[in-house]
């Protein structure tokens, strides 16, 4: 008995894991164990013999069966203790650095001017990129035969071979939006559409696809000189300095009277300052709308009357940001993008700043 007592007590001491223990227990204490094939033996002894043989053998399978289960608990325990070791996280180092994507400059630009328009009571409007020929065209009165079409450097979508109606466009300028909207709410009216146009034009200051910001505001009694005040104060808000501004008279078929609208700038080595020096850059298109346009929008103009003005939102990004090619903007560079970006986090707003 010392024997089995030595060879099974030595053999759990040294399992490897629970598998080997349980190999263990099977063959001492199992159904065939050699323990219990002992306590088989007892029914042939004489009951002097089975008084010392029964308790020695019981105290034996006793303690094999506790060292089995003690061993177990060490086992689990060291698995424990090593998986502890291994997978240890130290919570408290600081995060890895992980590149972050940033605003593009239109987008943050977008931003800017809608947050100053909002401040002076526009809303803003939107309208589709593939357009009808009436919204981007007649209803703007350039009826089919006028040059403005062909100067406009149209995209058309494909018709089915026999289908007379007039192609869809591109839409050459955000310009239809002001129909759209005075059919949609009538006057008055104060919104901004910021948006896509497509012109076909390709160099350093001319991609296929640019920004424009038109702006509509029709009232019983808006006149030039509220125009006048609005582009005023969106420059200076959008530079943040005083922009002094010049009215060109110019010819729109959706305006009349039309003016072109430069901000004075310097050139110096090359670079553009904004409000500042004699030269002046031109920026945008506007005017009174037409009676026609107003007409065409199911507004009456002998009692609405109103202006309206498109922004070229590149250009005004290329000047703020000193960003010296259109194209550039439309590379998806992300040496570029990285450069020229923006933190996603700072939106811009009045009080908070425009920018970074
Ligand atoms: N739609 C004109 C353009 O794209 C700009 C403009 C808008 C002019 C509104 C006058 C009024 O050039």
């Amino acid at each position: 008995m010392d024997e089995l007592r030595t060879k099974y007590i030595d053999a759990i001491a040294a399992a490897a894991d629970e598998a080997a223990l349980e190999e263990l227990r099977v063959q001492a204490v199992g159904k065939k164990g050699e323990v219990s094939l002992k306590m088989r033996e007892l029914g042939k002894m004489t009951p002097e013999e089975r008084q010392v043989a029964g308790p020695a053998l019981n105290a034996l399978k006793n303690e094999i069966n506790s060292a089995l289960a003690a061993k177990k608990v060490a086992l689990a325990d060291a698995a424990l203790d090593a998986r502890l070791a291994t997978e240890w996280l130290d919570v408290t180092l600081p995060a890895r650095n992980r590149r972050v994507g940033t605003i593009h400059p239109i987008s943050q630009v977008t931003e800017e001017v809608t947050a100053i328009f909002a401040d002076m009571g526009f809303a803003v409007a939107e309208g589709p990129q593939i357009e009808t020929d009436w919204y981007n065209f007649d209803a703007l009165n350039i009826p089919g035969h006028h040059p403005a079409r062909a100067e406009m450097d149209t995209f058309y979508t494909h018709r089915a071979e026999g289908d007379e109606r007039p192609p869809h466009v591109l839409r050459t300028h955000t310009s239809p939006v002001q129909i759209r909207s005075m059919e949609k709410t009538g006057a008055p009216i104060r919104i901004i559409c910021p948006g896509r146009v497509y012109r076909a034009d390709y160099d350093q200051t001319h991609t296929p696809m640019f920004h424009q910001v038109e702006g509509l505001a029709l009232g019983k009694d808006i006149s030039m000189a509220n125009l006048k005040w609005v582009l005023e104060e969106f420059f200076s808000a959008f530079f943040g300095t005083e922009v002094k501004t010049r009215f060109r008279a110019s010819h729109f078929p959706f305006t009349e009277p039309s003016a072109e609208v430069d901000i004075q700038c310097s050139w110096e080595g090359g670079t553009v300052k904004v409000g500042e020096g004699d030269d002046w850059l031109e920026v945008l298109g506007s005017g009174m709308v037409h009676p026609k346009v107003l007409e065409a929008g199911g507004i009456d103009p002998n009692e609405y009357q109103g202006f309206a003005f498109g922004i070229g939102i590149d250009r005004l990004a290329m000047l703020k940001y000193g960003i010296p090619d259109l194209r550039a903007f439309f590379d998806s560079d992300l040496r570029w993008l990285r450069h020229y970006g923006f933190a996603s986090l700072d939106q811009p707003t009045l009080h908070g700043g425009l920018n970074r």
